[in-house]
């Protein structure tokens, strides 16, 4: 295996384990995540491994985790099942005595909790500060408005009030989500993700009733922080007028819902919002997200240390300068960019080799070359930056305009 294979392997095993254990703890919501987690992995991992003996090892993980999950899900969806633990059928498990998060909530807060299940993703990120780079301000801010509050609530007592509604703004691909999911990891809060373009497609009509049941359950299980991706798609101000009575309901319902946080309990529930078109978002949305951090295209420090993320556990033929080489000449690409280059100049090698018919019969070692500048060079040509200088004075005039700059 070459190391970008090896290294997704192990990733995936991690994600399996992890599964195991929270799914013999009794933590079935997370369990089941960590195992759609891991049969993603592999599926992507079996796309690029050609042993044979490998790939049907792999899709019979795969299914295991599959069924599990699927059981899990089943289990967690059932308003009978809840009271004891899922059968363990074709489980990826060891048999456990099944007493765990279910256990402590009242009938009617289960049925809530429940209701919310399989729709809104509840879940633990796992994502470090040190996974992203450069962002200090942005990351600083997210400190003081969401981690502190909620690790440290006795601190934000009397007039020193947390924010309770927080927006990321920004150009796409710069870490809003990324930045996001370390400061939920970091506080141990219950995380939830809602997708804003979702809640008015896949669930229009039940919407309503769903937002309200996550602030409730947000609320049961608090400490806990709602992320709000791409929020600009259901607090637009471009539809107004035009707007269906549905979409206008479920933007009202949000709108209260954001606003009784306030007068809400002592543990701390926050709502962070995150939206590349932060001036789509209505005035009245707009005000209850009372702190808005921008979070800008990477310097140059930050870029290079995109690239070495983004190129970690790789064979590299590259100095120091020539990391520095790759940040200046990388200006004016987002982070998204710059993990796309890594992506492919990653694959150069293999490439070669499988053009080479080198990997036809891959039960041998295959030697993949190390990676050069000049790889890195000829794909920063072909991979352009997504965002235009017109988007980037947009950003930056709003921020002037509304956020911190
Ligand atoms: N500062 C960074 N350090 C490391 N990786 C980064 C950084 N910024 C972006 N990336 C890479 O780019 C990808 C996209 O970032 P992310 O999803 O956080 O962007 P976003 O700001 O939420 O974009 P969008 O507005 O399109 O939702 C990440 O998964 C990561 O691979
Ligand atoms: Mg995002």
């Amino acid at each position: 295996m070459s190391s970008v294979d090896s290294k997704l392997y192990q990733y995936a095993v991690q994600e399996a384990q992890a599964a195991v254990d929270l799914d013999e703890k009794g933590h079935y919501r997370q369990a089941l995540n960590k195992y759609q987690r891991a049969a993603e992995i592999l599926i992507q991992f079996v796309q690029y491994n050609k042993n044979p003996i490998m790939v049907r090892k792999c899709h019979d993980q795969i299914e295991q985790y599959i069924n599990r999950a699927n059981v899990l899900k089943a289990h967690l969806s059932g308003p009978r099942a809840r009271k004891g633990k899922p059968s363990m059928g074709t489980s990826a498990a060891k048999d456990s005595e099944g007493k765990g998060e279910e256990g402590q909530y009242s009938a009617e807060e289960q049925e809530i909790i429940d209701s919310i299940s399989g729709t809104i993703l509840e879940e633990s990120p796992n994502v470090k500060w040190n996974d992203i780079a450069g962002l200090k301000t942005s990351k600083q801010a997210l400190r003081e408005a969401i981690v502190l509050p909620i690790m440290k609530p006795k601190l934000f007592t009397g007039a020193r009030k947390p924010w309770s509604g927080i927006l990321l703004f920004g150009p796409p691909g710069c870490g809003k989500t990324l930045l996001a999911r370390a400061a939920a990891t970091e506080c141990e809060a219950t995380f939830f993700s809602v997708s804003s373009a979702d809640l008015l497609s896949k669930w229009l009509g039940e919407s309503e009733k769903l937002i309200s049941s996550l602030f409730k359950v947000a609320r049961i299980k608090a400490p806990s922080l709602i992320f709000m991706d791409e929020i600009d798609s259901v607090a637009t101000k471009r539809g107004e007028g035009h707007e269906g009575g549905g979409e206008r309901r479920v933007k009202t319902q949000l709108l209260s819902e954001i606003q009784g946080i306030k007068s809400g309990s002592k543990k701390p529930l926050l709502v962070l919002g995150a939206t590349n078109r932060p001036w789509d978002i209505d005035a009245a949305m707009l005000s209850r997200f009372e702190k808005k951090v921008y979070v800008p295209l990477p310097d140059l420090t930050a870029r290079i240390g995109i690239f070495k993320i983004h190129t970690a556990g790789i064979n590299m033929a590259l100095t120091e300068e020539d990391f520095i080489e790759l940040g200046v000449r990388s200006e004016g690409y987002s982070g998204r960019d710059i993990s796309n280059v890594c992506r492919e100049v990653i694959m150069l090698p293999i490439r070669e080799l499988d053009m080479g018919g080198l990997l036809e019969n891959s039960y041998q070692e295959v030697v993949v070359r190390d990676l050069n500048l000049k790889d890195f060079a000829k794909t920063l040509k072909k991979v352009k930056p997504m965002t235009t200088n017109t988007a980037l004075n947009q950003y930056e005039q709003w921020a002037k305009e509304f956020g911190e700059l």
